[in-house]
C-alpha cells in the first residue's frame, strides 16, 4: 500500500516535470524516462512475449537520487510504451535506493533482482547494500517479497560494494553475479551465488577479479554463454587511460574465456573494451526468443556535462545491439534488425561514385540512418569520413584515417566542450563499411559490421544544415551511400 502511495507520487511529479520540460534534446526513437533522472538498464528480459527494459530512475529531479525503477516495454525493440514506475526505494530493505539489478521469468513470475542501498552516514557516502526480489504477475505491477533482503551482506572479505545482481539460470539453478571490492586489494571482482529458488542464496566465490590494472570496483557485471565460450563483461571503475583505450571517466568491456561450473574456474584472456565513444556505460544483455544475445547500454558518462538538466529531463539508454563473438573472441555489436521498422524515405545518394573533397548530402532532418561504403581499394585520399553540419559553425565528424588505420569521432564542434575527441584503431583494408544512427542529441556509429562501436551525445542547437561525405588528400571511391529519415 505505501510503496503503491510512493510510486504513484512520483508519477504525478514525472507529469508535473514533463509540462514544463523543454524539448528541444529530446530523443527520437530511444528509450528516455516521461522526465528526469536515468542512469543503468536494469532487468532486461522478454516476458509473456514482450520485450521489458527497466532503468535506474530518480523521478524527482534531473540529478541523480534515491534510485526507482522506471518501466518499459515493446512488442518489437523499437516501439517503447512507458509503464508506471516499478520500485520505489523506502522500505527496511532499500531505504535509500533500488538500485541496479536484473529479471527472470521464473515459470511465469516476473521477478526482479535488484539492490537495496542503505546509507549510515549520507553525507560521507557511507552506505551497506543488500540484495532484494520483487515480483509480478502481470509484468507491471511488482511485490516486494516477505524474505527481503535475500542476501544480507557480502563474504567477509569484502568492503561494503557489493551491487548489481545478474541472475541467469543454469540447468535446474539459479545463478547471481554481483559487482564487488576485495578489502585486501581494493579491486575490482565479480562474486558468484547460486539458489534453487531465488530466495535462499549460496555464496560460491570470486569469478574475476582484477589483477591490479582493473579498476578499484566492477559496476553491473554479466555472464554468458556464447558459441561455447563464456563473455564476462563489466563496467570498471578506474582504469588508467591507455592511448586511445579507456579514456572515459569510467569503462566498459569484457573478457572471452573457457568457464566450469563446477570448479568456478574462469580462464580468459585481457580486457577488452566495448564501445569506444564518450557515453557508454552498464550495458547489460538478454537472451531472446530468437536465441540472439542483445545489449542495452546507458547512453551517458557519469560525472560528464549534461545540458539536458536545464530543460528537465537527463539520461538515455543505448540503440537494442545484437552480440556476435568472432573466431578470435572478440565482441560484435550491430543494431538489432527490427531497427530497420524505424527507415521512413529513402534515399539513395550515390553507388560506384568518385568523389574529392566534400560531397553534400541534401538533409535537414534531426533523425536519421546513414549507411556509407568506401571502396579502399580504389581510394588515394588519406581520410574519408562523413560529416553533419549545422547552419553555421556547428559539426560533428566521423573521420577514418587510412594510412593509421583509425576512426576518429570529433564532438568539439556539436556541444562536447573538453575532451572531445575519441578514437580507436579499425582495421579496413579493402571496404570500410559506416552505419551511423543520428538522433536529436546523440550519435551511434557501427563500423565494419560491429567490429568497432562509437557512442556519443552530442548537443547541437544549430539548425542541421546537412550531412556530407567528404575524401581529404584525394579521391575516394563511394561504393554506396544510402540514408533514411527515422
Ligand atoms: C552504475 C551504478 C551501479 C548502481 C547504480 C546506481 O552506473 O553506479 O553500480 O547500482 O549505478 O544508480
Amino acid at each position: 500500500m505505501i510503496t503503491k502511495n510512493r510510486i504513484q507520487q512520483a508519477e504525478e511529479a514525472l507529469q508535473q516535470t514533463k509540462e514544463s520540460m523543454n524539448e528541444r534534446f529530446r530523443l527520437g526513437y530511444h528509450i528516455m524516462a516521461p522526465a528526469n533522472w536515468i542512469n543503468d538498464p536494469n532487468g532486461l528480459v522478454q516476458y509473456k512475449g514482450e520485450y521489458h527494459v527497466f532503468y535506474q530512475h530518480h523521478p524527482y529531479d534531473e540529478n541523480w537520487g534515491p534510485m526507482h525503477w522506471g518501466h518499459v516495454k515493446s512488442k518489437d525493440l523499437v516501439h517503447w510504451e512507458h509503464l508506471p514506475i516499478a520500485l520505489a526505494p523506502g522500505d527496511v530493505c532499500d531505504s535509500d535506493g533500488c538500485f541496479s539489478g536484473s529479471a527472470v521469468d521464473n515459470d511465469g513470475e516476473l521477478t526482479l533482482i535488484y539492490t537495496g542501498h542503505h546509507y549510515t552516514d549520507k553525507k560521507n557516502d557511507v552506505f551497506y547494500q543488500n540484495q532484494n526480489i520483487a515480483v509480478s504477475t502481470d509484468g507491471v505491477t511488482f511485490e516486494k517479497v516477505g524474505e527481503n533482503p535475500v542476501i544480507v551482506a557480502p563474504p567477509e572479505d569484502s568492503t561494503h560494494h557489493f551491487r548489481d545482481p545478474k541472475v541467469w539460470k543454469h540447468e535446474d539453478t539459479w545463478y547471481m553475479i554481483l559487482g564487488n571490492q576485495s578489502i585486501e586489494e581494493q579491486s575490482g571482482r565479480v562474486i558468484l551465488y547460486k539458489s534453487s529458488d531465488l530466495r535462499k542464496w549460496e555464496y560460491i566465490g570470486v569469478l574475476a577479479q582484477s589483477d591490479g590494472s582493473h579498476g578499484f570496483m566492477w559496476e553491473c557485471p554479466d555472464f554468458f554463454e556464447m558459441d561455447g565460450k563464456y563473455v564476462l563483461m563489466l563496467s570498471p571503475q578506474g582504469m588508467e587511460a591507455d592511448g586511445d583505450n579507456y579514456n572515459n571517466l569510467f569503462q566498459t568491456g569484457y573478457f572471452v574465456g573457457d568457464y566450469q561450473y563446477e570448479t568456478n574456474l574462469f580462464q580468459h584472456g585481457s580486457f577488452i573494451e566495448l564501445d569506444h565513444g564518450h557515453d557508454f556505460y552498464a550495458v547489460q544483455t538478454f537472451l531472446d526468443d530468437k536465441g540472439r544475445r542483445i545489449a542495452i547500454g546507458w547512453m551517458d558518462m557519469w560525472e560528464a556535462d549534461m545540458p539536458t538538466k536545464k530543460d528537465g529531463w537527463c539520461g538515455a539508454l543505448t540503440l537494442p545491439r545484437e552480440l556476435k563473438l568472432t573466431s578470435d573472441n572478440k565482441v560484435l555489436m550491430n543494431p538489432v534488425e527490427e531497427l530497420t521498422l524505424l527507415r521512413e524515405l529513402e534515399h539513395d545518394v550515390c553507388a560506384d561514385k568518385s568523389i574529392s573533397g566534400t560531397h553534400l548530402v541534401e538533409e535537414k532532418g534531426d533523425l536519421l540512418e546513414i549507411n556509407v561504403e568506401f571502396d579502399l581499394n580504389l581510394t588515394s585520399a588519406s581520410s574519408v569520413g562523413v560529416k553533419l553540419r549545422g547552419a553555421k559553425e556547428e559539426e560533428t565528424i566521423l573521420t577514418y584515417d587510412i594510412k593509421e588505420q583509425k576512426l576518429i569521432l570529433d564532438c568539439s564542434k556539436s556541444g562536447k566542450k573538453e575532451d572531445s575527441v575519441r578514437r580507436v584503431s579499425l582495421q579496413s583494408d579493402s571496404k570500410l563499411s559506416l552505419q551511423v544512427f543520428i538522433d536529436r542529441s546523440s550519435i551511434e556509429v557501427f563500423a565494419n559490421e560491429g567490429q568497432k562501436t562509437m557512442t556519443s551525445r552530442i548537443y547541437p542547437t544549430e539548425e542541421r544544415a546537412g550531412i556530407e561525405i567528404f575524401a581529404e588528400g584525394g579521391e575516394a571511391l563511394v561504393a554506396d551511400c544510402t540514408y533514411w529519415n527515422l
